[in-house]
């Protein structure tokens, strides 16, 4: 045995039997052995694992790293073709209990099948031990950056899918079993509330004796501005507010706090209807620190005098701006707050990994930031750091999304519209003659939430979206209310059979999930799938993966349950014979769905 397969076989760790394991990870294990053994000459050979796809004759799983392979020994000058490294490959593959055969095809891919009786134990697992994440190397402290919406500003559609793409990594996170600290980067320290806390002032004088009735922010914002643009004095008075509050002078900050908690109540009006928890951390938080580490730079020498500003380059050149840390004013800006964010973030929080989700337009701002932080020494190798970005949300006409009347539309009547939508889909069906009303309810929020999260989550990112309720309420394709209904069918199966979920988790004591018919198998299959779309999530942060996941498993569900009987009645309806096997396998089907809703932030219904 050469070094890296010594190295490789002393890392494996015992099989933990209370979870799935990762099917990517074993064959990945295997085929990494196998390799380094049949060409003990190569350093860090290439190990490529991918599904099969959906034709069943090329095997569940392939190993294709025979066309890799034959390409580093062409270059080397020896020309080998990729069938014969296919070969060798297998030949020195041990045998596993994951693999039931492999066989060698085309110009040299490795078809894998796997082997139901491990399938059926990784599966068993999750009736004794629930559904279990896959085992952790490490536990990690990790900042999910995300919603932060700015003070006294509007909270819009872009805030909105922050919301939701940054609550759904921090779900998926805490399953896996990181430490997760949720951060609110709210704007509220920034040039506007000069502005604000100068009205306030003239127009409110008695401010910090009565609350002022700046319920309607949005109006008063209007009214600052306007005075600000057209009345010099007023400028200046704004100006030289922002000075004081920023120097924490006691009557300005009083404003600032009056400001801040109208905002605040009405964002937290939206993270309470989607079940978001976030814990505020604004741009204010890092005064002080901003301070500090503007001297810190300026010693380090990192900073460059840019016509009265202080700027900092990430790295020169090219189509490269710098961060601007110093404004001519002498104030500091979004990346100054950046900048000193990260470093509490990296040495208060001791973070292995931060995570920013906000709109694709602040790539840049991102990517210099990083840059410049690697520069001035607060990020190391070791911290991985994300920027999330997204696509911006249209409108079905395609263009911006706004209302009608060419607003901006606000969030909560956003959110009303989805609950009275739902609500009359919900009658379309006559369904509030069959629910309680406390059911009915239930149905009505768990689609009118569960649609607007979803139809954000399951397209890629990287891509703008369009919003549309007709789109998302449709019952067919892959939609929140697909699936949900999919769910409560699932469900129904063992209620049917007058199962109990402690009755099932008896039954599986003695039974055994049935796994023998094809439609069973594949079933299966792509419920072991579970802990590998939960790791490669975590690599490209991408969370439409797993509604596809969740698709997939409903229409295979479908097939399944089209081609096998789980429950047979006579002519009248009774019950006459129930296949123990099979309503396990309908349970391990809902358990992972439900786990699979609850990392997208979705509460499916028993019944809708
Ligand atoms: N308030 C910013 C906006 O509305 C988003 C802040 C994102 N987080 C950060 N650390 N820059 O665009």
């Amino acid at each position: 045995l050469n070094r890296a397969v010594a190295e490789l076989s002393a890392k494996k760790t015992p099989v933990d039997n209370t979870r799935m394991q990762s099917i990517n990870d074993i064959l990945t294990d295997i085929f990494s052995t196998a390799i380094s053994r049949a060409f003990p000459d190569l350093t860090d050979p290439p190990i490529v694992i991918a599904l099969s796809g959906s034709n069943p004759k090329f095997g569940d799983y392939q190993c294709n790293s025979a066309m890799p392979l034959s390409n580093i020994y062409k270059q080397s000058g020896k020309k080998v073709a990729p069938r014969d490294l296919g070969q060798k490959i297998i030949d020195n593959v041990e045998s596993h209990e994951i693999i039931e055969k492999l066989e060698l095809a085309g110009p040299g891919f490795i078809n894998v099948y796997l082997n139901k009786q491990f399938g059926l134990k990784n599966l068993s697992t999750i009736f004794v031990h629930g559904v279990n994440p896959p085992q952790l190397p490490r536990k990690l402290n990790v900042l999910v950056d995300f919603s932060s919406p700015n003070i006294a500003k509007e909270m819009h559609v872009g805030h909105l899918r922050s919301t939701i793409i940054g609550d759904s990594i921090c779900r998926l996170l805490e399953f896996l079993g990181h430490d997760v600290l949720r951060i609110n980067h709210v704007g509220d320290w920034g040039t506007q509330f000069g502005m604000l806390i100068a009205h306030l002032h003239d127009k409110y004088p008695d401010f910090h004796e009565k609350s002022p009735p700046i319920g309607d922010l949005q109006a008063f914002y209007k009214e600052s501005k306007q005075r600000f643009d057209e009345d010099e004095d007023f400028k200046k008075r704004a100006y030289a507010s922002v000075v004081k509050l920023q120097s924490f002078y006691p009557i300005y900050k009083k404003a600032w706090e009056l400001i801040c908690d109208v905002s605040r109540k009405e964002f937290q009006r939206i993270y309470d209807r989607l079940d978001i928890k976030l814990i505020e951390r604004g741009e204010s938080f890092y005064q002080t620190r901003m301070e500090a580490i503007v001297k810190d730079l300026q010693a380090g020498g990192y900073l460059e005098e840019d016509e009265g500003r202080k700027v900092m380059w990430g790295s020169q050149g090219g189509q490269n701006i710098p961060l601007t840390v110093v404004k001519s004013d002498g104030g500091f800006t979004y990346d100054t707050s950046d900048l000193a964010a990260l470093k509490q973030r990296v040495d208060e929080e001791k973070c292995d990994w931060i995570i920013y989700v906000t709109d694709a337009g602040q790539a840049t701002h991102f990517n210099t930031l990083f840059g410049c932080a690697r520069k001035a020494g607060l990020l190391t190798e070791k911290i991985r750091v994300d920027h999330v970005g997204f696509g911006v949300v249209l409108g079905e006409d395609k263009k911006k999304f706004k209302t009608r009347s060419g607003d901006t539309v606000r969030l909560l009547d956003l959110l009303d519209e989805g609950l009275k939508r739902a609500l009359d889909k919900l009658k379309e069906k006559e369904r509030e003659k069959v629910l309680t009303p406390e059911e009915l309810k239930q149905a009505q929020e768990a689609i009118a939430y569960g649609c607007i999260k979803y139809a954000d989550l399951s397209h890629n990112r990287n891509h703008e979206y369009v919003f549309s309720f007709d789109k998302m309420l449709e019952d067919k394709g892959n939609t929140a209310v697909y699936l949900l209904y999919a769910y409560t069918r699932i469900r129904s199966i063992a209620r049917n059979a007058n199962f109990t979920p402690e009755k099932i988790k008896e039954l599986a004591k003695t039974c055994q999930i049935s796994l023998d018919h094809e439609k069973e198998w594949k079933l299966g299959k792509v419920l072991s799938r579970f802990p590998d779309v939960l790791l490669k999530i975590t690599k490209d942060l991408c969370l439409h993966h797993i509604c596809e996941y969740m698709y997939e498993i409903s229409t295979t569900f479908t097939e399944f349950y089209d081609s096998c009987y789980c429950i047979e009645r006579d002519s009248s309806g009774d019950v006459v014979k129930v296949n123990h096997g099979r309503i396990l396998l309908a349970e391990a089907t809902a358990m992972i769905l439900e786990k699979c809703f609850s990392i997208i932030g979705m509460k499916p219904v028993s019944r809708m």
